[in-house]
């Protein structure tokens, strides 16, 4: 009786014990789970390798409530006005890094990365340039691209080389400007000149009007696609996001279908307008979170009383600074991302290899095929970009060279896709990592600046 009774205290204690355990054991999941999830926007996006930024204002920067929560919360920084073209080149060949420089240094010294925000933009263009057209322009926009990309060099993760190029509405084609009537390949000139300047950066073409499939969006996808065929550097695509209530129902699908032409996407310009912007601010950032190649999220500003879209409160702190219901709808959402989620890397990389597979060919040495070199320029008074095109001819290509013979007072000042040696004269390119390898009868483009007058140029190549 006393065993039986003994017996089953003992199991009633072994019983209570057990569920002790288990209680114990899921208060233990529960606080490992509370406590596994970061309470801040950086520290939850970087736990899936992703950034949470902010557009900041050099002149909020004395702003304690402002400069505290950046601080505290975001891991990436990008100068709302201050690297634009109207603030660094306020006068022809006139550089001004003073505000520029002030944002990058308060984000370096706490530890947070930069995108830069935007060489190329139609507006916010400074009065001597919106004067311009022509030649002397498109030698003065590219002048602008070299110089601000060459004094942020290294310091860059990813710059909006151009912004806001294509047209609005269902012609799905560019957006006519002063910097469009230069000639349709200023674009590309201008990847070129950013990498060569900064070959660390990450290029992104940023837009708005593009987060769902449209006629805008696919105009810009085609832009991409054949960007990276012909190996124009291209990196990343900026989705400015600038929404009211809620992303197109695609958002997810567009970012996806970005991504799957082998470039980085972000979200740049971040904010919501209207009543169900908590809601949205979610959506969004699930639909990153959902995307292996959605590198972050950047919001245009920090609290309401920041946004440029007055009145509007399409942020995540309210004017007092404190945190709203979409704030805990993103960090849900970013904590909720798989953490293995392989993503691309985030720190500032060499150029990026093309990611398209080159098709399998059989390498032939000696080369029996050979190959050709044509050159395209793009001249304007004293200057000129050189366009190379290298054709593989019956074999395939592992390794070339090509010799450019410049005009008498022709000096190649940048150059991409290609090393060379000499600059003026009988100059010699050889192929880089990339692009040694061009199948039979398939083509590779390398590029090169240069000052003088690049008419008459020369080109020869050879397999080596
Ligand atoms: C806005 C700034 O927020 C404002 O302060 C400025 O007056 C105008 O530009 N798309 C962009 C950003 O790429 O540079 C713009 O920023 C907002 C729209």
């Amino acid at each position: 009786m006393n065993m039986k009774m003994t017996s089953r205290s003992l199991s009633r204690a072994a019983l209570a014990s057990t569920l002790l355990a288990a209680a114990l054991g899921a208060s233990l999941v529960l606080v490992t789970s509370a406590d596994g999830a970061a309470s801040t926007l950086g520290a939850a996006a970087a736990q899936s390798g992703r950034y949470f930024g902010a557009a900041v204002a050099a002149g909020k920067l004395g702003d304690s409530t402002y400069v505290n929560i950046l601080n505290r919360e975001f891991n990436m920084v990008t100068a709302e006005n201050e690297m634009k073209w109207d603030a660094t080149e306020p006068n022809p060949g006139q550089f001004s890094y003073g505000n520029g420089d002030r944002i990058l240094n308060h984000a370096v010294s706490n530890g947070k990365r930069m995108r830069g925000h935007a060489l190329l933009w139609y507006q916010q263009e400074p009065g001597w340039a919106q004067r311009m057209e022509g030649s002397g322009l498109r030698q003065a926009m590219m002048n602008h691209v070299t110089q601000v990309a060459s004094h942020y060099k290294g310091k860059i993760y990813a710059w909006d080389v151009v912004n806001e190029a294509f047209a609005d509405g269902g012609s799905g084609g560019r957006r006519d400007s002063n910097l469009q009537r230069t000639g349709n390949d200023w674009i590309e000139a201008a990847f070129r000149a950013a990498r060569a300047a900064d070959p660390g950066a990450k290029l992104c073409y940023n837009d708005y009007n593009t987060d769902g499939i449209n006629a805008k969006s696919t105009g810009i996808y085609n832009m991409v696609r054949d960007f990276k065929s012909r190996g124009v550097p291209i990196d990343c695509v900026g989705f400015q996001s600038h929404l009211t209530n809620s992303a197109p129902g695609d958002y997810q699908a567009n970012l996806q279908r970005f991504a799957d032409l082998g470039v980085e996407v972000q979200i740049t310009e971040l904010d919501i307008a209207g009543s169900n912007m908590a809601n949205a601010y979610g959506a969004v950032t699930r639909a990153c979170m959902a995307v292996t190649r959605c590198a972050g999220i950047t919001t245009w500003g920090i609290r309401d009383t920041d946004s440029w879209r007055g009145g509007e409160n399409p942020l995540l702190f309210d004017g007092n600074g404190n945190k709203k219901a979409a704030y805990n709808n993103v960090l849900t959402a970013l904590n909720a991302a798989n953490p293995t989620t392989p993503t691309t890397p985030t720190t500032p990389t060499t150029p990026t290899t093309p990611t398209t597979p080159t098709t399998p060919t059989t390498p032939t040495t000696p080369n029996p095929g050979g190959c050709t070199a044509s050159v395209s320029l793009n001249p304007w008074t004293g200057g000129f970009v050189a366009t190379v095109k290298v054709t593989a001819g019956a074999s395939a290509l592992d390794g070339w060279r090509v010799t450019t013979v410049l005009p008498a007072g022709a000096a190649v000042t940048n150059a991409w896709s290609a090393t060379n040696t000499g600059t003026t004269g009988t100059v010699t390119w050889a192929n880089v990592d990339y692009n040694r390898s061009v199948a039979a009868g398939q083509s590779t483009e390398f590029g090169f600046q240069g000052t003088g007058n690049g008419q008459g140029i020369t080109s020869t190549c050879a397999a080596s």
